[in-house]
């Protein structure tokens, strides 16, 4: 029985005295009233506050990047260990803004994954479509390719070790989710191509899905088989909606 993971993703949004709210409001609005495994992600300066503020509590905080090297000159670069040391227990890797805007490509996403689990951290591998490879028909063909760059570098052992979230580029912050039938099929594709290497490690992957979840679709996504919970943006910056979406994954 796979456990239910929802992640907030922040992206650069905040600020020490929001943040405060936000996660105050977490904490008191969630209490221990609900079942998923909860995480934010948080813009890196702003990790030492979120590790003092949920210290102890049952909501884990993560980073949205990591270098994919251990340390040197790497001018701007964040390694693995040091977000460890800030007491990260995920780190986004490969999200499609990463790969559109700051050039990651698959090869460069693998070996972040490699480098998040040499810290024995959790990378939540991001794939999905771009809006013209879906119309185009290659849509799992995108997919596929990003799944095989991580099998081929990291081996199958790493998919027992991070969690995959699909995110349909076209879905990303425009308000257009996926239908549940629509992302069901591709989770149903990516275990595939995955137990295709591995039955029994892919029948335990969480596979998030990321792209306009609210309040209003979360429970719908999250009743499908195959998904396993959410990677949430604009919705986990505003409480009550991050809120009802953990409770939508029970
Ligand atoms: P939105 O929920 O704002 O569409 O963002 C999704 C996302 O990119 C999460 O990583």
């Amino acid at each position: 029985m796979r456990r239910k993971f929802v992640a907030g993703n922040w992206k650069m949004h905040g600020s020490l005295a929001a943040n405060e709210a936000l996660l105050r409001a977490l904490l008191a609005g969630l209490g221990n009233g609900y079942a998923a495994e909860v995480c934010v992600c948080a813009p890196f300066p702003y990790l030492a506050q979120c590790a003092s503020l949920l210290a102890g509590s049952r909501i884990a905080w993560g980073a949205q990047n990591a270098s994919q090297h251990d340390h040197g000159a790497y001018t701007g670069e964040v390694s693995a260990a040091m977000l460890r040391e800030f007491g990260c227990r995920h780190v986004i890797v490969g999200h499609s803004e990463r790969r559109a805007l700051y050039g990651e490509t698959d090869g460069l996403v693998a070996e972040k994954v490699s480098a998040v689990l040499a810290q024995s951290l959790v990378p939540i591998l991001c794939v999905g479509e771009r809006l013209e490879e879906r119309e185009s028909g290659v849509a799992e063909q995108v997919i596929g390719h990003q799944l095989d760059a991580v099998l081929s570098h990291c081996g199958i052992g790493a998919f027992a070790g991070l969690v995959v979230a699909y995110e349909p580029v076209w879905a990303i912050g425009t308000g257009r989710t996926a239908t549940p039938e629509q992302a069901q099929a591709v989770h149903a594709f990516i275990r595939g191509r995955i137990a295709a290497h591995d039955a029994a490690i892919a029948q335990a992957l969480v596979i998030q899905y990321g792209g306009s979840v609210k309040p209003g679709n979360a429970a719908q996504l999250f009743a499908q088989p195959d998904i396993d919970g959410g990677l949430i943006g604009g919705a986990s910056l505003v409480a009550e909606d991050f809120i009802e979406i953990v409770r939508a994954a029970a």
